[in-house]
């Protein structure tokens, strides 16, 4: 079935200059990139991204570094897209990660992990449309 989800290059990522590799392996994984763009999250915004998180200790310190530097969000379109984007990303820690994962690679530790991804359809939904509009969405069969 053909899916969306979502995605953050994390500030990490975007301060070791490697966005265009991240988003090289997520093509080279089948998914297709549909909409992308770099920005820096506002303290409000991170805290209503991430409001699910907000009871846990390290609400305060995720979205400390969520907003420390810009980050790249992305749609990303394909054949179970939710689930196959989240093991392309391996484990939440970068240590547990499954060797060729983005993590696994990339990841410094379980804060500074290199990637987000939703973890299901529905909050990819939610998440998409929390950071793009209707306009910036292609038709990617088009
Ligand atoms: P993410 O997929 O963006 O969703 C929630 C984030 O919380 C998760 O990635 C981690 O980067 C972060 N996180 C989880 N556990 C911890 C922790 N113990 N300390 C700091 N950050 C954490």
């Amino acid at each position: 079935i053909m899916e969306r989800t979502f995605s953050i290059i994390k500030p990490d990522g975007v301060k070791r200059n490697i966005i265009g590799k991240i988003l090289a392996k997520i093509e080279e994984s089948g998914l297709r990139v549909v909409a992308t763009k770099t920005m820096h999250m506002s303290r409000r915004e991170a805290e209503q991204f991430y409001a699910v998180h907000s009871a846990r200790p390290f609400f305060g310190e995720l979205c400390e570094y969520m907003t420390s530097g810009p980050v790249v969000v992305s749609v990303l379109e394909g054949k179970n897209a939710v689930a196959s984007y989240r093991e392309l990303m391996g484990a939440t820690d970068p240590s547990k990660a499954s060797k060729g994962t983005i993590r696994a690679e990339f990841g410094l530790s379980i804060g500074e992990n290199t990637m987000h991804g939703s973890d299901t359809l529905e909050n990819a939904a939610i998440e998409v449309a929390y950071f793009f509009s209707g306009t910036e969405l292609v038709n990617s069969a088009k």
